[in-house]
């Protein structure tokens, strides 16, 4: 079998034209366009691609984006003061800090700081624990995006064994509730799992986030599972290359997302999504 491509590109696309729709009913109803406040400090190059990226989705849908590139230098208590400003602002409907932070801010102070009405990228511990209780707010937007991609396959999810491999704030573990939500039996997998193999190999879903080029094998996917690679490598050579082994997995698969343009555009998708629910409720 050769998998279906599930296309986070064009699903994200359409996600965000419908998105820029919401936006102009509110418009014409009288109402300020959402806005979202994008916070990057230094020059990494990566952050630096996915932060223009974002932005230009931002002005696609409409949504105002108020741009802060800091220093590198910036001290966690510089940092902490445009937060609270932020907070305050009534122009403003969400606060994203681009991580990876330089090593002398503590990113979950970071985090907290920022007030979990207003936390786009819902990492707040308040928005992961409502995800927990099955009250979801404002949902982490890869997790978030995961599980639109999973919907459009149209696959029953209720009672299906989802792996996901990696068990990071940002990822795993609201992906590993999100899949719970969802009526999946979830198992997180991380650096101490004996017998990872063993463990895709029983998976309907899998879901990988380890940041390790092609570190999931394509011989442990299982016929006909649901196969979502979060992660994004650089190879030496420069190109791009996901967590899976997506050549050999692809023969496996009844779905597979392709890196680039799977999970990724999704990211920036949930992003506005949460962006425009959080300028609803203010
Ligand atoms: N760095 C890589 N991905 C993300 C993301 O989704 N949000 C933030 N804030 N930083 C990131």
């Amino acid at each position: 079998m050769s998998a279906r491509i599930l296309d986070g590109k064009a699903i994200a696309d359409a996600l965000i034209q419908d998105i820029k729709q919401q936006v102009e009913e509110q418009r014409s109803a009288g109402q300020r366009a959402p806005g979202l406040a994008v916070i990057l400090l230094g020059a990494d190059p990566a952050s630096a691609i996915y932060v223009r990226n974002k932005r230009r989705a931002c002005e696609t849908a409409g949504v105002l984006s108020l741009s802060h590139d800091l220093p590198a230098e910036t001290s966690q208590a510089e940092l902490l003061g445009l937060i609270a400003r932020l907070n305050d602002d009534p122009q403003v409907d969400g606060i994203l800090v681009q991580a990876p932070l330089p090593g002398h801010i503590d990113a979950a102070t970071i985090i907290e700081a920022i007030r979990p009405d207003k936390d786009v990228d819902g990492f707040h511990p308040y928005n992961i624990g409502r995800l927990a209780v099955r009250q979801p707010l404002l949902r982490s937007c890869t997790p978030y995006g995961v599980m639109r991609l999973l919907h459009t396959t149209g696959v029953a999810l209720r009672g299906l064994h989802a792996v996901v491999v990696g068990a990071s704030n940002h990822v795993g573990r609201p992906m590993a509730l999100e899949l719970l939500l969802a009526g999946c039996t979830v198992t997180v997998c991380h650096s101490a799992t004996r017998d990872l193999a063993g463990h895709v190999a029983r998976a309907d879903i899998v879901v990988a986030a380890v940041g390790r080029p092609e570190m999931v094998q394509g011989a442990w996917i299982r016929e006909g599972s649901l196969v979502v690679d979060v992660g994004i490598n650089r190879r030496p050579d420069g190109s791009l290359v996901g967590d899976v082994e997506f050549a050999v997995a692809r023969e496996r698969a009844a779905w597979i997302t392709p890196v680039p343009g799977g999970v990724g555009p999704m990211t920036v998708a949930s992003l506005l999504q949460n962006t425009l629910e959080a300028a609803k409720r203010h």
